[in-house]
């Protein structure tokens, strides 16, 4: 089944690239940088990832990421995802990023981004995968400071393909940030929402009607929404899904109530993402691996997921038919 899976070609959606930060990197640059972190050893950063739920991750999260500092430390550390990425057989990656919580910190967004643009130029020359960039939204933040980012984000607009909305869902509804998509909408980009990760299934229709969404990152709570559901596949909109994830975040108790068979049943375009594969124990080919021994996916739904992973993408109609 691995050799099956690494063998199809597949693009991944659903990556944050702050989550894909392993503990021998982030001590490397710690030291580089000369930041304190509060571990005294790689395996202590490794026993510090057991997460009760999506805030107890994000609490590491946030903290991992505050040794970034330098162009060069965003260049290695989605260096090192393009080059697993390439071993994973992935010929395309739409790579989200957290601005918010680099310039929070008082890390320019221009360092952040010419660290990245130089990594996905050298996987260009390197027989891939070819990056597009997703910058997101912080939830947790106001709709104001969202609409800033979007202002910092617009003279280098051409960088990226559209925004997302991601961190603390609970009770931070799609519809608190309507103005900031609607104008992102506005500037001609791509849209998508991380809603039903652990939010109720209207946050699900709140970014499908009140953002107009292209995509809904994770969306396992229309799962028991059977008008949802129905609309989901309808509209071929497509659901970005991240198994070792919901694992890790106690969304699921096992693998076997992921729901992307169940999607997959319904003619829903789901895919099989990594999220934060640092984090979660896992990278694409993995959480492919561990889902198709638990629930019975075989040939014919590994590459209905790795068909969906270019169908779903942002790449151009052409580019998109050259994969599939
Ligand atoms: N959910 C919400 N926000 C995130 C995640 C996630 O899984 N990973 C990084 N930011
Ligand atoms: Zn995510």
């Amino acid at each position: 089944m691995r050799d099956l899976i690494d063998a199809l070609p597949k693009a991944e959606l659903h990556l944050h690239i702050e989550g894909s930060f392993e503990p021998e990197l982030m001590f490397e640059i710690a030291r580089r940088n000369r930041v304190a972190i509060p571990f005294a050893s790689v395996e202590e950063v490794r026993a510090a990832y057991r997460f009760g739920n999506l805030q107890d991750f994000l609490d590491i999260y946030y903290q991992g990421m505050n040794v970034l500092r330098e162009p060069e430390d965003y260049r290695e550390l989605a260096g090192a995802y393009l080059a697993r990425a390439r071993a994973d057989n992935l010929r395309h990656v739409e790579m989200f990023f957290d601005p918010q919580a680099h310039t929070g910190r008082g890390v320019p967004l221009a360092v952040v981004v010419d660290g990245l643009r130089a990594a996905a130029a050298e996987a260009a020359a390197s027989g891939g995968p070819s990056v597009y960039l997703i910058p997101c939204f912080l939830r947790h933040l106001s709709e104001a400071e969202a609409l800033e980012t979007l202002d910092a984000l617009d003279p280098m607009a051409g960088h990226f393909v559209g925004v997302g909305l991601d961190s603390s869902e609970r009770g931070h509804p799609p519809s608190k940030f309507a103005r900031a998509f609607a104008r992102a909408r506005e500037m001609g980009f791509k849209l998508c929402a991380h809603a039903g990760e652990e939010g109720p299934p209207a946050y699900i229709r709140e970014a499908l009607d009140i953002l107009k969404v292209d995509r809904i990152d994770h969306g396992n709570s229309a799962i028991g929404d059977e008008r949802l559901l129905g609309e989901l596949a309808a509209r071929g909109i497509t659901l970005t899904n991240c198994p070792l994830s919901n694992l890790r975040l106690g969304g699921i108790a096992s693998l076997a109530e992921s729901p992307v068979q169940a999607m997959l049943e319904r003619g829903i375009r789901v895919t099989v993402n990594s999220d934060d594969p640092a984090y979660f124990g896992g990278y694409v080919n993995d959480n492919f691996e561990a889902l198709a021994g638990a629930q019975s996916l075989g040939a014919t739904e590994l590459g209905d997921l790795a068909r969906n992973s270019f169908a779903g993408s942002f790449l151009p109609d052409d580019e998109k038919a050259r994969h599939i």
